[in-house]
């Protein structure tokens, strides 16, 4: 039967706004205390480096390096790599920009492997078909905050002799199994990179986290991060190219806040997942992204077209005009589908690194073309569909999610 209402006629709550985030007085308070002490940069004051070290107890890791974005953070990992340029680093193509652009900015090649069609997480038979004499590294994104396959990736790197970066920018406290043990993502590889990005669990704006337990490459990391000024020396010198990426002490006084709130978020975002988990048990054709472990950044959900009657598009596009914030595909189009790599547009007319390829036998040449990764673009263009997800939802909001699901499968099935 056709309502004249949607289900929902009231906003939901979400990151771009104060009752969608917990960013209160201790942050004021955090902020008005740097701000009092004039010291607003992190080669002067001392948050940043406490932010650092409180990061790196909190996940039981060695070393944490703090700079001014998600991006930034997965730059450092790929500058403590060092690659040559041409080399290869082996990498997803359904995330956001942030993960390859620090490929290309280090004159490296990125390399896309597949992914796996249950959860859109990198596929370990397709990243080890792409591996060549050139790949000197994988990022492995877990998506949405759902656990990437990292331990099979970590022994595919170690077998190989490369790094594993894991891009957890999406996944604070996402659990991954390693053997009968479970492990927070960004622990299981040689380093792991986490974004401070205002729609991220927690949030200074913007900021970046890389941690390691390898002082080598944490040191390359924190040099690349201050145009690799040793500053633990008397030199005022340069080691090598490096930029200036560092994190403000304001970013820092906020994310310290932020960090004592992070349990409680990723808790509620899982709490209230549970009971849409059961109902989308309970419809043929739909299923929730892998639970064990995930951090619920976004709520995915995959849907088969054929069961269903409607694609994740048509199937989104209902739920919207129910008043659920849905999107079908999460991006538009795989990243080696956009100019940056079609046209491409990287340094100049010259295309490099892409362009130059392959510089030495044993270097793949992928050609960035529709069919490169067959799963990544079904997903995208049709099985995988996107929840806006909350800490601050109340369990009505989940009602008002579920009835709408259960309506519009209702309504395609028939
Ligand atoms: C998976 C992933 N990687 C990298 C980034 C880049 O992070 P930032 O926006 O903080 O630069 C993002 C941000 O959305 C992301 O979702």
């Amino acid at each position: 039967m056709e309502r004249d209402r949607p289900i929902r006629t009231r906003p939901f709550v979400g990151v771009s706004e104060a009752a969608g985030r917990r960013l209160g007085d201790e942050e004021v308070a955090a902020l008005a205390r740097v701000i009092h002490s004039g010291q607003l940069n992190s080669t002067i004051g001392s948050e940043t480096r406490t932010l650092e070290e409180e990061f790196a107890d909190y996940y039981g890791i060695g070393h944490a390096v703090a700079s001014s974005s998600g991006t930034a953070a997965l730059h450092l990992a790929v500058a403590a790599v060092d690659p040559d340029p041409g080399d290869e680093i082996i990498t997803t193509a359904l995330s956001d920009a942030g993960t390859v652009l620090p490929i290309l900015a280090q004159n490296a090649v990125p390399v896309f492997a597949d992914v796996d069609p249950d959860s859109g997480n990198l596929c370990v038979g397709s990243v080890r078909a792409a591996i060549t004499e050139r790949t000197r590294a994988i990022i492995a994104v877990h998506l949405f905050g759902q656990p990437a396959p990292v331990a099979e990736l970590r022994e595919l790197a170690d077998r190989h002799g490369l790094v594993l970066i894991e891009d957890c920018a999406q996944a604070y406290l996402t659990e991954c199994a390693v053997g009968d043990a479970r492990r927070w993502a960004g622990t299981v590889g040689h380093l792991g990179c986490f974004s401070l990005q205002q729609s991220k669990h927690i949030t200074a704006g913007d900021g970046g986290l890389t941690i390691s337990d390898d002082p080598e490459l944490t040191r390359r990391a924190r040099l690349f991060a201050d145009k690799a000024w040793p500053r633990d020396t008397d030199e005022r010198t340069h080691l090598f190219l490096g930029l200036n990426y560092r994190m403000t002490e304001l970013q820092a006084a906020v994310a310290r806040v932020q960090l004592t709130k992070l349990a409680a978020v990723v808790a509620d975002r899982r709490r209230l997942a549970e009971p849409l988990d059961t109902v989308l048990d309970s419809l043929p054709g739909l299923t929730s992204g892998l639970r064990r472990g995930a951090a619920y950044w976004l709520y995915p959900v995959f849907v088969d077209a054929e069961t269903v009657g409607a694609d994740a598009r048509e199937f989104a596009a209902a739920l919207a005009a129910e008043g659920i914030p849905a999107n079908g595909g999460y991006i538009q189009r795989p990243l080696y589908l956009t100019p940056l790599f079609t046209a491409p547009n990287t340094y100049g007319t010259s295309g490099y690194p892409l362009t130059a390829r392959p510089v030495t036998p044993g270097a793949s040449a992928q050609r960035y073309a529709r069919g490169l990764c067959p799963t990544t673009e079904a997903l995208i263009d049709g099985r995988l569909l996107v929840l806006a997800w909350n800490e601050n939802y109340s369990p009505a909001d989940i009602d008002d999610i579920a009835d709408a699901v259960r309506s519009v499968h209702r309504r395609f099935a028939s």
